[in-house]
């Protein structure tokens, strides 16, 4: 350890990186990873000393780090220092597409009919949560913190604290915390808690969150006090706070370039209002209930059909999980169907792109869309609608009230996914919605992204930590 060290440093640790590495005709490339939690921190680590530990799963990761399978990345002039972890292909399946995706992402989500309850992906989940600690033991020097990301890594923070007991560590979860009933279902829910109560802090995005985790905490037996969000049990305690994780949004101001290329689009999609979705390909972001809301709009609605369209771009993720396969057949039926049915000479209802998209391409997006339809079943926070906001000075944007962002974002019309009907009225407001009122409702919800930008994120979960380290 490098006592020299009093300042500390972040150590960043979770299981998806900022950055990976491919390989293109030959050549090694990088390329930003899609995903809430990466695009969300990247910004914050920028510029700094500060140093990320993932795993790594480009095909060219480990072409590119040195001896310590280390990395700087973006690039050396504005980077900071991402540590890659090889795993398996056995533990990538028990741990990445076994426990945490087809057994915690599934209950967080509230959809536990889909959730797998198998041992030994539980047995693997353990083992490559110790290979993270392990990694991340080696290069903690003193006053480091530890900031360990996202239901991935539950066990992380406990297994760092029986080896540095004085360590700082912290934890934030990305993704919604269920009721006690749904949580309750999983075989090894009290190593999960105990594990995760080995962090001095822990932070969730909305307040429901923080209630049902505290709700958990109790029913299992352990201390939960709401008031002072403190929760205890023999391993461990900590300090439960709500931060929403905010956005860059300097990134998000738009260039000539760009404000360019969305005026290309609007012509290329050849109608007169534009609506759009971005999200990950996901049974959680709700996309196979709006297309038949849109379905049910073009019916209700039939003045619309010729004149408005909706972009849906789709990232592709954890395609080797069953219901991510299915959900992706299912959606490509129903926008077959719905196109089949409707589209015109040169009017197409529904323009679908499964791709991947750098993050700086989706501006234009987002410049040419008239309206924002982000209709998560669930979503711990939804970045796509603030990106959206953050972008434009007019527009409408229709959220589900089951996204986290939902609670900052209340200028938004929220409706509820389940029900087309709605989403469609919803539509048919939002086209008729006067642009004064536009105006005034995206000024107010961008300076809410301003005062709760990414930065304010991380100096809020910092100080709220250091304060819950100093009234131990
Ligand atoms: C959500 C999760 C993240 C995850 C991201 C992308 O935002 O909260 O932990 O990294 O989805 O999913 P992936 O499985 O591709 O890392």
């Amino acid at each position: 350890m490098d006592q020299t060290n009093i300042d500390g440093r972040l150590i960043v640790v979770s299981n998806a990186e900022p950055f990976q590495h491919v390989f293109d005709e030959g050549e090694v490339k990088q390329e930003k990873r899609a995903g809430g939690l990466t695009t969300g921190l990247d910004p914050m680590m920028k510029n700094s000393d500060n140093l990320w530990v993932a795993w790594g799963r480009g095909e060219a990761d480990f072409e590119v780090t040195d001896d310590s399978e280390k990395v700087v990345v973006p690039d050396e002039e504005t980077g900071y220092t991402l540590k890659r972890i090889e795993l398996t292909e056995e533990e990538v399946d028990g741990f990445y597409y076994g426990f945490s995706n087809s057994s915690l992402w599934p209950i967080c989500h509230s959809f536990p009919h889909k959730a797998l309850l198998n041992k030994d992906n539980w047995k693997t989940y353990k083992k490559v949560n110790r290979k993270f600690a392990e990694n991340v033991i080696e290069e903690v020097e003193p006053g480091d913190k530890i900031w360990v990301q996202d239901y991935q890594l539950a066990l992380v923070p406990n297994m760092i604290r029986e080896e540095l007991p004085e360590a700082k560590i912290a934890l934030f979860w990305h993704i919604p915390w269920p009721p006690w009933e749904t949580f309750g279902i999983i075989p090894w829910k009290q190593e999960l808690v105990e594990g995760m109560l080995g962090a001095d802090f822990i932070g969730f995005h909305t307040s429901w969150l923080v209630h049902n985790f505290l709700d958990t905490v109790f029913k299992l037996g352990g201390a939960a006090n709401r008031g002072e969000g403190l929760a205890r049990t023999d391993s461990g305690s900590a300090i439960v706070r709500d931060i929403p994780l905010g956005i860059d949004t300097d990134f998000f101001k738009k260039t000539p370039d760009q404000a360019e290329k969305a005026e290309q689009l609007k012509e290329d999609f050849a109608c007169s209002k534009l609506i759009l979705g971005v999200d990950r390909l996901d049974y959680t972001k709700g996309i196979d209930r709006r297309m038949e809301a849109i379905s049910t709009f073009f019916e209700k609605y039939p003045q619309y059909k010729n004149k408005v369209s909706f972009v849906e771009r789709i990232s592709p993720s954890r395609s080797r999980v069953q219901e991510y396969k299915n959900m992706r057949e299912k959606i490509e039926r129903m926008i077959g169907q719905i196109n089949g049915e409707l589209r015109g000479e040169r009017w197409v209802p529904i323009r679908y792109f499964y791709q991947q998209l750098p993050q700086k391409e989706l501006i234009p997006y987002y410049l040419a869309a008239d309206i924002g339809l982000l209709t998560p079943l669930i979503d711990g926070m939804n970045l796509v609608a603030k990106e959206y906001v953050a972008t434009r000075e007019k527009g409408m944007l229709i959220l589900s009230e089951f996204a986290g962002a939902a609670e900052t974002l209340t200028e938004a019309i929220k409706v509820n996914p389940y029900n087309p009907e709605k989403v469609a009225d919803a539509l048919h407001q939002a086209i008729s919605t006067p642009e004064e009122e536009q105006r005034r409702k995206f000024a107010k919800m961008k300076n809410k992204l301003n005062q709760m930008d990414i930065h304010w994120w991380r100096d809020r979960f910092l100080d709220e930590w250091e304060l819950s380290i100093h009234s131990r």
